[in-house]
C-alpha cells in the first residue's frame, strides 16, 4: 500500500517538474485582456492585492492598453506547454528599482507556478522589490524563496527587497 503511495506521488511530482520545465513567458498583448481579468477578479486575487477594488472589463482593457504602451512597465504571460496562460508577473520601473506583482490562473494555483514566476521575475528585473499583504502567506513565501528579504512590514504591508 506505501509503495503505490509512493509511486502515485512520484508521479504527480514527475508531472509538475516537466510542467514547471516546460513553461514559456513572452509579453502579454490586447488578447490577454479577458485571462487577465477574470485572474484579477477572482474573489481570491481580489483579498490578496494592496488594492481591493474591483472594476469593470471595459476599465480592465482601458488600464491594459496604457500598460502595453508603457516603457517603464512590463506585462508577462507565462504558458504551458498545451498552450494554455497559466499566470502573468508584472514589473513597474520605480527609479532606481523594479515593483514587482503576480497573479496565477486560478485553477493552477498549488503547483509551483507561482513559485516559478516570481524566480523569472526577480532574476530578470534587479534591484526588485514588492509590496505583500502580510495574509497573504504564500506570496511571502514564494518571494523569499526566490531572494526577497523582507524590509519592513507597515499597517498590514511586508516590504520585501532583493538582496
Ligand atoms: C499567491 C499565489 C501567487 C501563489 O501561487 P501558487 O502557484 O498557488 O503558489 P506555488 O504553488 O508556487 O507555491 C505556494 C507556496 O506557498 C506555500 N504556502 C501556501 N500557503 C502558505 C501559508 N499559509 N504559509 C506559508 N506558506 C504557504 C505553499 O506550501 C507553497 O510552497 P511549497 O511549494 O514549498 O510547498 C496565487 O495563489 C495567487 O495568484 N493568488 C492571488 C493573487 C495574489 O495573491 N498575488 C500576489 C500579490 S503580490
Amino acid at each position: 500500500m506505501l509503495y503505490s503511495v509512493s509511486i502515485i506521488t512520484n508521479k504527480y511530482i514527475k508531472r509538475d517538474i516537466q510542467m514547471l520545465q516546460n513553461l514559456k513567458m513572452r509579453h502579454a498583448e490586447l488578447t490577454d485582456a479577458k485571462d487577465l481579468y477574470q485572474w484579477r477578479t477572482d474573489p481570491v486575487s481580489v483579498s490578496e492585492s494592496l488594492n481591493h477594488q474591483v472594476f469593470t472589463f471595459k476599465s480592465h482593457v482601458s488600464w491594459l492598453k496604457k500598460t502595453l504602451k508603457d516603457p517603464d512597465r512590463s506585462l508577462l504571460i507565462f504558458i504551458d506547454s498545451n498552450g494554455h496562460s497559466v499566470g502573468t508577473g508584472r514589473a513597474d520601473k520605480q527609479g532606481s528599482h523594479y515593483l514587482l506583482s503576480w497573479t496565477v490562473a486560478p485553477d493552477v494555483r498549488q503547483q509551483g507556478i507561482g513559485a516559478y514566476i516570481v524566480k523569472m521575475l526577480v532574476k530578470r528585473y534587479h534591484p526588485s522589490k514588492a509590496l505583500i499583504l502580510e495574509s497573504n502567506k504564500a506570496s511571502i513565501y514564494i518571494a523569499t524563496k526566490a531572494g526577497l528579504n523582507e524590509i519592513k512590514r507597515i499597517d498590514g504591508i511586508v516590504q520585501l527587497e532583493s538582496r
